[in-house]
């Protein structure tokens, strides 16, 4: 018994802004962005909220699959549109997903990764024939756009997956996560409470703050650790993946994985250009994009990878149907 991909989709906002866009807000550039992270462009919420863009990518992974099927909605963000209802009930609701059970997880950016091994999980111990797990962010939202070292990086957008638990078939192969300290803060953004009559603690700003070499440095590694582990789970090696799924973080961090693995970057699926760091919904709009290219066949071993604030990394293997 397996659990397998059957659908992905992506949905993005209409607004995409441009580095020399960003270069006009603050002291930045157009190629020192580029040379550093590998980002041209991102896409921005304007009028979409990220239930819009949750929906969207769900409508395109279910196609006509019927709704009533889904016995599980999985949202991984950190941007949600509200705390109450999550943004699992508001899908549910909104796509009429009668027989759902629906929530939200908060992995940061490797939030995409660990809803796929919840689903997979619970899938298989209670029988749900069917899943969706999304990946949406609004991080515009929580971005401080005077700040040039992280308001260059993150983008909106969303992701998603359909998952089918199926007898005779493997589906995912292995996975893998994993949780590290955070202990210098290097990657956090506070919850904008309002002020109590009852405590001392002042209101804070709801803002990413990022240690981007601390992070980096982080990130090599553990990208690294996530990718052998699930390899030797499996007990294959990285020339039997056919195509890596990475976090769009950062073109250089997505390059070293692949020097680290010994593989062509062409085997990596990138779509950072366009759409910078998008936290959980990167995984599955890069997935969206190889999965439509064409390019991947019946049987093909794809591995997702990534790692993010927590801080948090994981990889997942699976063999396309
Ligand atoms: C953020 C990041 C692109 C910065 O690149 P970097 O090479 O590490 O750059 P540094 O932060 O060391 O800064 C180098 C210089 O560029 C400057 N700089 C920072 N942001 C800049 C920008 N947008 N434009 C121009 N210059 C910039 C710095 O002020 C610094 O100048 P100084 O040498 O005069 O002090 C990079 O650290 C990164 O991508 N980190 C990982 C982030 C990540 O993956 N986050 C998501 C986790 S899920």
């Amino acid at each position: 018994m397996g659990v397998v991909i059957i659908g992905t989709g992506k949905s993005l906002p209409e607004l995409k802004v441009d580095n020399t866009h960003l270069s006009k807000m603050v002291e930045t550039d157009n190629q020192w962005i580029i040379d550093r992270t590998g980002i041209e462009s991102r896409h921005i919420a304007t009028k979409e909220t990220g239930l819009d863009l949750a929906v969207n990518s769900a409508k395109e992974a279910m196609g006509d699959l019927d709704r009533n099927s889904i016995g599980l909605v999985i949202v991984a963000t950190v941007s949600p549109d509200m705390l109450v209802p999550s943004m699992g009930a508001l899908v549910k609701r909104a796509m009429n997903l009668e027989n759902a059970i629906a929530y939200d997880l908060n992995a940061a950016c490797s939030g995409f990764i660990y809803g796929i091994w919840n689903a997979e999980a619970l899938m298989k111990t209670h029988g749900i024939k069917r899943a969706l797990v999304i990946g949406v962010e609004r991080l515009s939202r929580i971005t401080n756009w005077e700040d040039r070292g992280t308001c260059i990086i993150f983008g909106d957008g969303a992701g998603s997956a359909v998952l089918e638990l199926k007898d005779d078939k493997t589906g995912i192969i292995s996975s893998f996560i994993k949780n590290y300290d955070d202990i210098s803060n290097s990657l956090t953004a506070d919850m904008q409470y309002l002020k109590t009559p009852f405590a001392d603690d002042e209101p804070k700003e709801q803002f990413l703050h990022m240690n981007g070499p601390q992070v980096f440095r982080f990130a090599v590694g553990a990208i690294g650790e996530a990718m052998d582990i699930v390899l030797q789970k499996a007990g294959i090696t990285a020339n039997d993946v056919k195509y890596y799924v990475p976090h769009q973080a950062n073109m250089r961090i997505i390059q070293s994985a692949a020097q680290r693995m010994k593989q062509p970057i062409e085997k990596f699926q990138v779509n950072i250009q366009t759409t910078g760091n998008v936290s959980a919904a990167s995984i599955p709009m890069a997935l969206a994009d190889l999965m439509k290219s064409g390019k991947v066949n019946s049987g093909d071993i794809i591995m997702m990878v990534g790692f993010g604030g927590g801080l948090s990394a994981g990889a997942i293997l699976f063999e396309a149907v």
